[in-house]
């Protein structure tokens, strides 16, 4: 199993003897699936050179904050919210200082202010920088501030000094890199999402459907798998491969939703509806291809289950979340969903922004309860569905806990 399949991973290189270390890096994050891409310090490049790493991550390797053409391809905002994880390997004492003073002098400090990702460093230096007062302070605040230490570990340095300094082994840093992405907030927990589109046929080569590519849905069921749950997703037709350790169901139209939704009931603790289902089906699907004999024709629509609420309204109700995806008057919408389909939690969306709606691949949400909301800004839907699985699994267990 790959730890780390499609996973952005932004890897920093900062200046020092280490950073040699880094093209073995890449190569074994690769090798667990990683997407990588890279950003240089104006010292690293002194160690090692861009072509080298943009050979070995197969992506331009990003060097400057200032640079016209680089921003025009992906700028660095949208690198910022491209990373599920930055991981900074070699840290050097110099920059670990910048980072801990909150700098936004380069494109790397830059980086690591602007994005919600995770941030990880890699410490590679003298043991005696190591050990220094300052350098030690610098990594207290960087702790307190929830950046993750991978190392040093201690051992013979490039200097010739023997002490805490060396920077982990690439295999070692790939593997915590993959820990980061498993919570255990959800372990055990059954857990079902809808995803994607349904289709309701019209004769056997037509049928009615959506925009919606299903993206939200599978990294949603993926979030969930990483924090632990069992995963059932019931899917239409979309082209995205299944997550790792996640059971899919595939379904075509919005009445075999329902009945594997309603299948999974008594066997499902948490649901969530991330299916962009169709309000209507053709009350009959016609035997054979439609003839185009007329010049205008109708085509009589019957209302489909509304699945969430029968989930809602289930005798073995699950904590039951919703989406609302609107291109007006968002927040009214949700609210009234809320109230009116019976949910614990409602995700409201704006799809008349293309940058954040159907099939892009950033999303930007308000998630909605009975007593109150919180906004979730702008970034790529890998890391917007595990800050929302986080919330779902706040809510979930505090509920469990006040029913107890
Ligand atoms: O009513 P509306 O379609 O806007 O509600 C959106 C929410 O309801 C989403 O969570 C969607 O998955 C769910 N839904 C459903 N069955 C339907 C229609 C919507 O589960 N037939």
């Amino acid at each position: 199993m790959k730890q780390l399949s499609n996973r952005h991973i932004l890897l920093g290189v900062t200046g020092g003897i280490a950073a040699y270390k880094s093209a073995e890096l890449i190569r074994r994050l690769k090798d667990h699936g990683a997407d990588v891409r890279v950003v240089m310090t104006a010292a690293a490049m002194e160690f090692i050179t861009p072509l080298t790493l943009q050979a070995l991550s197969g992506n331009p390797v990003h060097t400057t904050l200032l640079d016209p053409a680089a921003e025009a391809g992906m700028g660095h905002i949208e690198l910022a919210r491209w990373a599920d994880v930055i991981l900074i390997a070699p840290a050097s004492a110099d920059f670990m200082a910048r980072l801990a003073n909150g700098r936004g002098d380069d494109l790397l400090t830059t980086l690591c202010l602007a994005t919600p990702a995770p941030i990880a460093l890699a410490p590679a230096m003298n043991q005696g920088m190591w050990r220094d007062p300052a350098t030690q302070a610098n990594v207290n605040i960087l702790v307190e501030r929830s950046i993750h230490l991978f190392g040093p570990a201690a051992g013979e340095q490039a200097c010739g000094d023997v002490g805490p300094g060396r920077m982990l082994e690439a295999e070692d840093l790939a593997q915590r890199c993959a820990e980061l992405f498993n919570s255990r907030l959800l372990d055990g927990v059954q857990l079902t999402i809808t995803a994607g589109p349904t289709r309701e046929a019209i004769d056997p080569v037509r049928y009615i459907s959506n925009h919606s590519s299903g993206k939200m849905g599978y990294a949603l069921a993926r979030a969930a798998a990483d924090a632990g749950a069992r995963v059932t997703l019931i899917s239409g037709p979309t082209n995205l491969p299944c997550p790792e350790r996640v059971t899919r169901i595939d379904i075509v139209s919005a009445t075999e939703m329902h009945e594997a939704a309603m299948a999974a009931m008594g066997q499902c603790q948490i649901f969530i509806a991330c299916a962009a289902v169709a309000d209507y089906r053709p009350i009959n699907c016609a035997g054979q291809k439609i003839k185009k004999d007329n010049d205008s024709m109708q085509i009589e629509l019957v209302r489909n289950p509304d699945i969430v609420s029968a989930v809602a309204k289930h005798a073995e109700r699950p904590f039951t979340i919703g989406f609302a995806a609107e291109t007006q008057d968002l927040l009214h919408y949700a609210r009234d969903k809320l109230q009116r389909k019976n949910l614990d939690m409602i995700v409201a969306n704006d799809v008349a922004n293309s940058s954040i709606g159907f099939n892009a691949n950033d999303n930007a949400v308000t998630v909605l309860t009975t007593k109150g909301e919180q906004s979730i800004a702008q970034m790529g839907k890998n890391q917007l569905a595990a800050q929302l699985i986080q919330l779902i699994a706040q809510q979930f267990l505090s509920t469990k806990q006040e029913g107890l």
